[in-house]
């Protein structure tokens, strides 16, 4: 019997119905337990989100300030032969509840010694939170062994409108009836299945080293090169303001607000001149390559 755990945490459900389309294959055969851990805030976040909850939430995520989790409703019992850690980034860090149990003392028993999948369910832009919770994992004694991550399909700027649509109205639909559905589609999350068979695989044939090149053969996680480029940058300036606005406490509100303007600005005018760069630089590699 290989005994798995997966520990995650999803606001709307999004993530959840990702990591069981993902699990089916295991969870349909008797050779695999699976036990679940739900990371659970001590205070929950509210969703639909209201703007001022949303950008509070802001300087603590990109600092990975921990914040209370309630306790786990069951004891869990390990070793376990394979660790499913299912994450979302917010503001370009890992969100704040797993930020939080990765400096949790449980996160320091249960990982120590063992492989770790990351699963992540993302607008778009999510390589920066990965690269951390990736060291936190190391840190703490554990392995990651492969990562998959699945995204929202649309134009950056589309996906924008179409997020914030759902988080701040609580509906998953079309905006206006002429935009695309928010999120992970439907056929991204039933197909998360095909990961799922190279995890029991690996699993039954005692190679769960292979894990990461079996997952990136079938495209688990694609980097969109200039997406990549656009949150590179992003990440830095939103650690500037984050330290900025943790050290000036009384005008909080007003150097949140000024950062979202910041926030939108860079969407309309830098995400547009940034995929015109990528478009531009794609070609001339293109010509470079013929000549
Ligand atoms: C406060 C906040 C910040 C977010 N920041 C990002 C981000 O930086 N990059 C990204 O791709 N998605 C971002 N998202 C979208 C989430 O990663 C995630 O896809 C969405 O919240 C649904 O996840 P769920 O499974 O927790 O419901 C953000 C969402 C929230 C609520």
């Amino acid at each position: 019997m290989k005994k798995i755990m997966v520990i995650y945490y999803s606001q709307t459900g999004q993530l959840k119905q990702v990591v069981d389309s993902l699990l089916s294959p295991l969870a349909a055969d008797s050779r695999f337990s699976i036990d679940y851990m739900e990371l659970r805030p001590a205070v929950a976040y509210p969703f639909p989100w209201t703007r001022d909850a949303f950008l509070d939430v802001f300087p603590e995520s990109v600092l990975e300030m921990p914040i209370d989790l309630k306790p786990f409703e069951a004891d869990y019992s390990g070793p376990y032969d394979l660790i499913v850690l299912a994450f979302q980034p917010w503001y370009l860090s890992p969100s704040l509840p797993i930020s939080a149990f990765l400096k949790s003392p449980d996160a320091a028993g249960l990982l120590r010694g063992s492989r770790v999948v990351t699963v992540i369910g993302a607008r778009n832009m999510w390589v920066k939170s990965l690269e951390r919770v990736e060291r936190g994992v190391e840190s703490l004694g554990g392995t990651l062994a492969g990562n998959i991550t699945l995204t929202d399909r649309a134009l950056n700027l589309v996906s924008a409108v179409t997020i914030g649509y759902w988080m701040f109205h609580g509906k998953k639909d079309r905006y206006l009836g002429v935009f695309p559905k928010p999120g992970i589609s439907d056929a991204d999350i039933d197909g998360a299945a095909r990961f799922g068979r190279v995890l029991a695989d690996a699993l039954i044939s005692g190679r769960t080293d292979r894990i990461g090149e079996e997952l990136d053969k079938l495209g688990a996680a694609e980097i969109n090169d200039s997406l990549a480029r656009l949150e590179n940058r992003a990440k830095k300036i939103f650690e500037i303001w984050a330290k900025l606005i943790t050290k000036r406490p009384r005008i909080r509100r007003l150097l949140l607000n000024l950062f979202f303007v910041e926030l939108i600005l860079g969407l309309v005018i830098l995400s547009p001149l940034n995929s015109l760069l990528g478009i531009a630089l794609k070609s001339f590699r293109k010509k470079a390559t013929r000549t």
